[in-house]
């Protein structure tokens, strides 16, 4: 059984380099599917609020008899539950469908500038992570002025920002940002999304020849080579072990070359200015 590694978080903590994403999985469906994936070797499970499936997510944890301490499980609060306290509560509810008493991981879904209250949700993200309900805290989707605004004004650096990242969509400015500043970063939709095309590249699959492994092992290997955490969505067992296997081979900087022609340039993939829940 493959086990991903883990990466160092800024804040002592560790993350799976690996994890299961799960949207747009409903909870029977994602129930079954995390207790596939942690017989395949998954630690890590990626939620939200959002989905509508943290009771799926809590019932397939409970039901793989997995050990807590062994599990990395990330959700995130979306626009309700931003402003003042209201993330209090939002993370209760979480952990009261995931059956949790903590979450590792904690992420602000979206900044949602206009509304101009992450800040103070970050200021209670801080409080929730003082409490011990939550492990790490970060964001999702926050660009690089918006992360220059939490660190004036806040404590806590973010442990992770979790964007949209492919080889089509590489966020190389960003990446370098949050290097500088110890934030990992988390790649979703790391293989071009549901219904995305990226996988059908001819180069993926003749790199995949090359090694033996199939587009999909070709895309996750480039994201874990650069450093990024991951979290292939798969409701399907044996593509979940696919997505897992990914650590017996290296792509040289060759193949990391050809793949670049498939980078659609730094305005690639949707902007969280004017996108967002
Ligand atoms: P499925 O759930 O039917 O396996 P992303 O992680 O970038 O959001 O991409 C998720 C999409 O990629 C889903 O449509 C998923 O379909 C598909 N997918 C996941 N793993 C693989 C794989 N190994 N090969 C081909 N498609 C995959």
């Amino acid at each position: 059984m493959t086990l991903a590694p883990l990466i160092k978080l800024n804040d002592g903590y560790s993350i799976p380099q690996l994890g299961l994403g799960t949207w747009p999985l409903d909870d029977e469906k994602v129930s079954a599917a995390v207790v596939r994936a942690v017989e395949a070797g998954y630690r890590h499970i990626d939620t939200a609020v959002k989905y509508g499936n943290e009771k799926g997510v809590g019932d397939g944890i409970k039901a793989s008899g997995v050990d807590r301490e062994d599990l990395f499980v990330t959700t995130k609060l979306d626009g309700e539950f931003q402003g003042n306290d209201r993330a209090a509560e939002g993370l209760d509810g979480s952990l009261q469908r995931l059956g949790l008493d903590y979450v590792d991981l904690l992420l602000i879904h979206w900044p949602l500038p206009a509304r101009d209250e992450f800040i103070s949700t970050w200021k209670t993200f801080e409080r929730l992570q003082a409490a011990g309900k939550v492990r790490s805290i970060g964001v999702s989707n926050f660009k690089p002025a918006h992360l220059e605004r939490l660190l004036a004004e806040t404590d806590v650096v973010p442990a992770v920002n979790q964007i949209q990242l492919s080889p089509a969509i590489t966020r190389t400015a960003e990446r370098d940002f949050h290097s500088r500043l110890g934030i990992v970063t988390e790649s979703y939709s790391p293989l071009g999304g549901s219904g995305g095309d990226l996988l059908s590249a001819p180069i993926l699959y003749q790199l995949g020849e090359k090694y033996e492994k199939t587009p999909a092992q070709v895309v996750l290997r480039w994201h874990i080579q650069q450093g990024l955490v991951t979290i292939p969505k798969s409701g399907n067992p044996e593509r979940m072990r696919e997505n897992l296997d990914v650590f017996d081979f290296a792509l040289d900087p060759l193949d990391l070359a050809e793949i670049a022609i498939l980078d659609e340039g730094p305005g690639a993939g949707n902007d969280s200015d004017a996108t967002g829940h």
